[in-house]
C-alpha cells in the first residue's frame, strides 16, 4: 500500500505506541475491567491472546482507557449488533461519539444512521448489490481474475516470487469494482488510501489516524469529485445510485454520499479479505491441497478466511437507553466496543476454533456483522474471493511463503503490507 503507516512483522509484539487520549471514566461497579489498549501497535499486530483473555474476562467488560464497554463473546457480540434500537448507529461506529464531537466528514448515510433513515438508503443499496445484479458482473469479474492470474503465474515463474498484497490482493479488488461503480482508472489508488484512512478513524487519534488524517483534505476532495454524476459511467453501480435519486428514493443531495460508501467500504475491506486467506492458505499447506483437490472449495475457504483472519476487526455502537446485557446495565450514552473478530474464535459458539478448515462453514461468523447493518457488500466480497480462490487452486499445485509477511497496522483493519509467496505451477 502506499501509505507511511508502519509496517510490522505479522508474528509477534510490539511496544505499543498509542498516543490516545483517555477519557475520563470510573470503572463501573460490579463489570470486569481489561486494562487493555486495542488501539496500540502491540495489540493490532497479534490481537488473538488479548481476544482470548477479554472473551474469559466476561460477557462484558470495561476498558478504562476509553472508558467504554466491550464484548468479545459471540452471543453478546451478536445481540448488540441485532438489537440496533438499543445500540444506535447514527452516533458513529467509531470510538468518536457524534452527539458530543463532530464527525470528521459528513456521516455515511446508511453505516452512520438508525432507521428510518438507515432503512431508505439500505433499500436502495442493497438492491444494487442484490445477488440478481451481482450475478451480471459475474463473467467480468471472472475473465479480469483468469487474466491477472495468468499473469502472476508467468512472473511466479520467471522471478520466483509473488508479493500476493501489492501484485494480488490490492491489483484485483481495485480492478474489478471501481469499475463496476463505473469509476475512471486515473487515480484509483487513492481509494487505498481513502479506505486506510476511513478504517483508522474508527479508532482513538492514536498515531496510526494522525499519518493517515495528514492526507485527509486531498482525498476526501478526490474521492467527492468521483462521487459526482458525470464522473461516473452510465449503467454502473454509481450510476443506479443516481437512477434511485432520479425515482425519489433518495435526494440528489445523498446520491453522492451513498456513492461514497461504496468507494469507502467496498476496497480495502476485500483487499485485506484476499491478502488474508491467502496468507491462511500460504500457513496451511494440508487445507490447500483439499483446495487444490477440489476448487469448488474456493468460496467455503474464502468464508473461513474471514472467520479466522477477520479483515473488519471491531465497530462500535452507543447505548440510546439504558441497556441490559447478560445481567450488565450499560447506561444510556455508553460507547460499546464489538471484538468481531474475537466473536469469531469463540469456543463457545466454534469448535475448535483456532483450527483453520475450509470445510468447516462456519455460517453466523461476524466478519460482515449481522443485523440491519450486516455487510451491504458481501455478495460482491465472496464473488471475488471465491473467484480468486478457486484460480489459483486451478493454476498452483502449491504455495508457500517465501519470505516473512508483514502487517500494516490498521485501527480496525486486520491488514498486510506485503506477502511473498513462492507459487508451484503445474
Ligand atoms: C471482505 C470484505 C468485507 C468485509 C469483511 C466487510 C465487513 C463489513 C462489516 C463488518 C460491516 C458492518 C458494519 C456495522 O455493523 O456497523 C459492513 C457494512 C457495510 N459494508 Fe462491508 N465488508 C466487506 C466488503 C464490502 C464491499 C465489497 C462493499 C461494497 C460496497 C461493502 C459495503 C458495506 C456498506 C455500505 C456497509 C454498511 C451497511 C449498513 O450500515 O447497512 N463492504 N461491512
Amino acid at each position: 500500500m502506499n501509505d507511511n503507516a508502519p509496517e510490522q512483522p505479522a508474528q509477534g509484539l510490539t511496544p505499543g505506541g498509542s498516543a490516545a487520549i483517555a477519557r475520563s471514566g470510573n470503572a463501573p461497579a460490579g463489570v470486569p475491567v481489561m486494562d487493555v489498549d486495542p488501539f496500540s501497535d502491540a495489540f493490532l499486530t497479534d490481537p488473538y491472546p488479548d481476544h482470548e483473555r477479554m472473551r474469559e474476562a466476561g460477557p462484558v467488560f470495561w476498558i478504562p482507557k476509553y472508558a467504554i464497554y466491550a464484548s468479545a463473546r459471540h452471543e453478546q457480540v451478536r445481540a448488540i449488533l441485532n438489537d440496533h434500537a438499543t445500540y444506535i448507529s447514527s452516533a458513529g461506529v467509531g470510538l468518536a461519539d457524534f452527539n458530543k464531537e463532530t464527525p470528521f466528514r459528513p456521516r455515511s448515510l446508511i453505516l452512520e444512521a438508525d432507521p428510518p433513515d438507515h432503512t431508505r438508503a439500505r433499500s436502495v443499496l442493497a438492491r444494487i448489490l442484490s445477488p440478481r445484479t451481482v450475478m451480471q458482473v459475474r463473467a467480468t469479474f471472472a475473465a479480469e481474475a483468469e487474466t491477472l492470474l495468468d499473469r502472476l503465474v508467468e512472473k511466479a515463474r520467471s522471478e520466483g516470487e509473488i508479493d500476493a498484497v501489492k501484485d494480488l490482493s490490492e491489483v484485483y479488488p481495485l480492478k474489478v469494482f471501481p469499475d463496476a461503480v463505473g469509476l475512471e482508472s486515473e487515480g484509483r489508488e487513492m481509494l487505498l488510501l481513502y479506505g486506510n484512512m476511513i478504517f483508522n478513524a474508527f479508532g482513538p487519534r492514536n498515531e496510526l489516524l494522525v499519518r493517515a488524517a495528514e492526507k485527509v483534505k486531498p482525498l476526501t476532495q478526490w474521492i467527492m469529485d468521483h462521487c459526482k454524476r458525470e464522473m461516473l459511467r452510465p449503467g454502473g453501480f454509481g450510476d443506479m445510485i443516481y437512477q434511485a435519486a432520479d425515482a425519489g428514493e433518495i435526494s440528489l443531495d445523498e446520491a453522492p454520499l451513498l456513492v461514497r460508501s461504496f468507494l469507502s467500504a467496498g476496497v480495502d475491506t476485500t483487499v485485506n479479505g484476499i491478502g488474508n486467506a491467502l496468507l491462511c492458505l500460504a500457513q496451511h499447506p494440508e487445507q490447500y491441497a483439499r483446495l487444490r483437490a477440489d476448487p469448488s472449495l474456493a468460496r467455503p475457504a474464502f468464508e473461513e478466511a474471514l472467520r479466522y483472519e477477520s479483515a473488519v476487526q471491531t465497530f462500535f455502537r452507543t447505548t440510546s437507553v439504558d441497556a441490559s446485557l447478560s445481567g450488565i446495565t450499560i447506561p444510556a450514552g455508553s460507547k460499546v466496543l464489538t471484538f468481531l473478530a474475537a466473536a469469531n474464535r469463540d469456543p463457545r459458539q466454534w469448535p475448535d476454533p483456532e483450527r483453520f478448515d475450509i470445510e468447516r462453514r462456519p455460517s453466523g461468523h461476524m466478519a460482515f456483522g449481522s443485523g440491519i447493518h450486516g455487510c451491504v457488500g458481501q455478495v460482491v466480497a465472496r464473488l471475488e474471493g471465491e473467484l480468486i480462490l478457486a484460480g489459483i487452486a486451478k493454476r498452483v499445485k502449491s504455495l508457500s511463503l517465501a519470505g516473512k509477511p508483514t502487517r500494516r497496522l490498521n485501527n480496525t483493519l486486520r491488514a498486510l503490507a506485503s506477502l511473498p509467496l513462492k507459487l508451484e505451477t503445474a
